[in-house]
């Protein structure tokens, strides 16, 4: 039986509102952990916040320079290739990579992204 790891949550906003100033609905931005060298979007539409690699699986551009659909999805500005935030898995039929996947938490304390 395999055990699973523990969430190490890393702050990235010190407030809901301060997130939702720097990122509007149906966008995202790339929040860097330097501690980590980790690069994640950090998306947003009105169904909450997810987070994804940052890093296209096609190409290697920005996910958070795309944009984010009422349906859960993050798409590449490039080529228009877009991603589950729920599954990670491309749902355009382009047989391309998955894309990992991170939880968020948003507590009084501020916008927490979930390492493992
Ligand atoms: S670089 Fe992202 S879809 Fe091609």
């Amino acid at each position: 039986m395999e055990l699973s790891k523990p969430i190490h949550w890393v702050k990235v906003f010190s407030s809901a509102e301060k997130a939702e100033a720097a990122i509007a609905l149906g966008t995202a931005k790339t929040v860097y952990l330097k501690k980590y060298d980790l690069r994640i979007a950090l998306a947003r539409n009105s169904n909450g916040w997810f987070a994804c690699q940052d890093n296209c699986p096609h190409r290697g551009v920005s996910l958070a320079t795309g944009w984010v659909n009422e349906t859960n999805e993050i798409f590449c500005p490039l080529h228009e290739y877009a991603w589950s935030l729920l599954t990670g898995r491309e749902t355009t039929n382009h047989r391309c990579g998955d894309v990992s996947l991170y939880p968020v938490n948003v507590t009084a304390e501020g916008l927490f992204i979930g390492l493992t």
